[in-house]
């Protein structure tokens, strides 16, 4: 578990499943991030149970009010989607709620995750991918200190296109 001023990442739970579909069913949030929108409760359970439950894979949990309103993680260099993200690296994905949106609570669990890595995974750089067009996502990139590394084409989703990926890095010490 790890804790923010405003945070709490904690892993999923069966009983998440409801505030899960709560926010991942709006089609302004899972095609953003390449997934598409959950399409019932019992789905949501089961992406808990089997996409969620793999390692430092977290719930962004308001403290506030103890629930989960978003996803973030770190996806190691062999789980990666591009041979980009190599050696001792790790690539960090999120999405978070529409009515928590513009909030700073993502750049807020990225500093965390980032943290997490350098500190105590003891990780040498940090990847964070954003579609193109997702402007939203290049901002917390920005914000949390990444920079602008390369871009890849071509590259397929969940939802069966072909997507622009752009690549910016942050390296830690
Ligand atoms: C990308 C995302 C995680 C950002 O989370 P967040 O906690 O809102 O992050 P921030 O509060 O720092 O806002 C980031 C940017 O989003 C934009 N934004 C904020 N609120 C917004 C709103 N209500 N509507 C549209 N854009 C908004 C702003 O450009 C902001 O940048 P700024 O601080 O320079 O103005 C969130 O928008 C999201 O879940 N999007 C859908 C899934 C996704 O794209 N995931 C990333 C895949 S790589």
């Amino acid at each position: 578990m790890i804790e923010t001023e405003r945070l709490i990442l904690r892993p999923w739970r069966d009983e998440d499943a409801a505030a899960l579909y709560r926010y991942a069913c709006d089609p302004e949030v899972g095609p953003a991030a390449g997934w598409p929108p959950h399409e019932s409760v019992e789905q949501s359970l089961e992406i808990i149970r089997t996409v969620f439950s793999a390692p430092e894979t977290y719930a962004v949990v308001l403290r506030e009010t103890g629930e989960p309103v978003g996803c973030c993680g770190i996806v190691p260099s062999d789980g990666a989607h591009s041979d980009a993200v190599y050696g001792s690296s790790a690539e960090i994905g999120y999405w978070i709620g529409v009515p928590y949106w513009g909030r700073g609570l993502i750049p807020e669990a990225v500093e965390a995750l980032a943290a997490r890595c350098f500190d105590v995974l003891g990780m040498s750089a940090l990847w964070i991918v954003h579609y193109d067009g997702n402007d939203k996502s290049r901002r917390v990139a920005e914000k949390c200190g990444f920079a602008y590394h390369h871009t890849e084409y071509g590259k397929p989703s969940l939802l069966g296109d072909m997507r622009t990926e752009h690549f910016m890095i942050r390296y830690g010490g």
